[in-house]
């Protein structure tokens, strides 16, 4: 049940420490400080020349964000959505691993993609929070992640735990490929295990349900990210859209001069997400949208220079670059839901959605 809670979704929310703790564990080797993920021997991936990555939704910006940080440890992927891919899905042979990411593991362009792809001859891998799930049997492995269940339509703790997932896994790809572990592991391992009590202090001291109080007028939302921000940014407005009802959305901050920026006014407030990677261009971007006179919202630590340059803060702690994206999540994810609740939305069943899409 709920039990303290009015909603499942702020339940599971709340549930992320634990969450990904349990998503974590055993995983990382102490000793050697290396990902061990004890279904894959050292060097299980080596014959591995390119990742495809293929999910709907939230899942799917969790794959975008995956692929994002294999392309930064230089390996070839690609996030791809599942229900595009039978139109457009580029060539595939045995030496691509193509990672369906469902947190049911019964979405049905999620499946229909693995199974083209398993037809087409690629090697197959599943990351899902179901055992027992139908792409859990079907794919050639599977990797869960270990959320508990999740009973509110919005995906919450499970888009946390896949991207950690998908980080470590990442990694260990990259590792197999290139016969040793990357410089950068050394401060992901520790940045992974704090991460539980680190979004247990951040729940406890957030201002987002001041900020949804503060903006509950506005007319559209906005949400700006960079690198590992980006997938944050899609994330942040499917999640407000889907629970609130109300307009919002995602985009590359350095697309917003590209078109976006005529929609911006002083009745859209944009969210500004910082993640360590290129902050100076984001913090620019963030400006171009003030000066038209929309309230910036940054999602940043405390003392960035971001917090001056705009109205509002989120805050979230400093940390590896790799992970600061996934505490913005969280912060967002409250701001939805505190929006939601001001407008006293059915929170946990949205119209027209259910939690797991078996139709095409
Ligand atoms: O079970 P899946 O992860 O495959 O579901 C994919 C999407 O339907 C799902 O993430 C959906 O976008 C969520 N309701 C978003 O909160």
């Amino acid at each position: 049940g709920k039990g303290e809670y009015d909603h499942f979704m702020l339940k599971e929310i709340t549930e992320q420490p634990t969450a990904l703790a349990q998503a974590i564990e055993g995983r990382i080797d102490p000793t050697s400080g290396r990902i061990g993920l004890s279904a894959f021997e050292p060097g299980s991936f080596e014959a591995i020349d390119s990742v495809q990555f293929v999910a709907c939704g939230t899942s799917y910006h969790a794959a975008l964000y995956g692929s994002l940080a294999l392309n930064q440890a230089g390996v070839q992927a690609t996030a791809l959505l599942a229900n595009e891919y039978s139109v457009a899905a580029p060539p595939v042979d045995e030496t691509t691993l193509v990672i369906a990411v469902t947190q049911s593991g019964e979405t049905a362009d999620t499946l229909n993609a693995l199974r083209q792809a398993t037809a087409e001859g690629a090697r197959t891998l599943t990351v899902t929070n179901v055992v027992g799930s139908t792409a859990a049997r079907e794919a050639d492995d599977a990797l869960f992640i270990r959320a508990g269940p999740e009973i509110g339509v919005a995906a919450t703790k499970t888009f946390s735990s896949q991207a950690v997932i998908l980080t470590l896994l990442g990694h260990r790809i990259a590792t197999d490929l290139r016969g040793e572990p990357s410089a950068d592991l050394e401060s992901l391992l520790p940045a992974l295990e704090s991460m539980p009590s680190r979004i247990h202090e951040l729940l406890e001291h957030s201002d987002a349900e001041a900020i949804a109080e503060q903006y509950r007028d506005s007319r559209s939302y906005f949400f700006i990210g960079r690198g590992l921000g980006y997938p944050v940014a899609l994330e942040g407005a499917l999640k407000f859209k889907e629970i609130t009802y109300e307009h919002a959305e995602g985009f590359a901050a350095g697309e917003l001069k590209h078109g976006p920026l005529a929609l911006v006014t002083p009745e859209t407030p944009v969210f500004a997400i910082f993640t360590g990677q290129e902050d100076e261009k984001t913090l620019k971007n963030a400006e171009e949208a003030r000066t038209r006179g929309a309230p910036v919202i940054a999602v940043c630590p405390d003392g960035h220079p971001a917090v001056e340059a705009a109205d509002e803060h989120l805050s979230i702690p400093e940390t590896d670059s790799d992970l600061a994206g996934l505490f913005a999540n969280v912060q967002l994810q409250l701001l939805s839901y505190y929006a939601a609740d001001l407008l006293d939305r059915p929170i946990d069943k949205p119209r027209n959605l259910a939690k797991s899409v078996t139709v095409e």
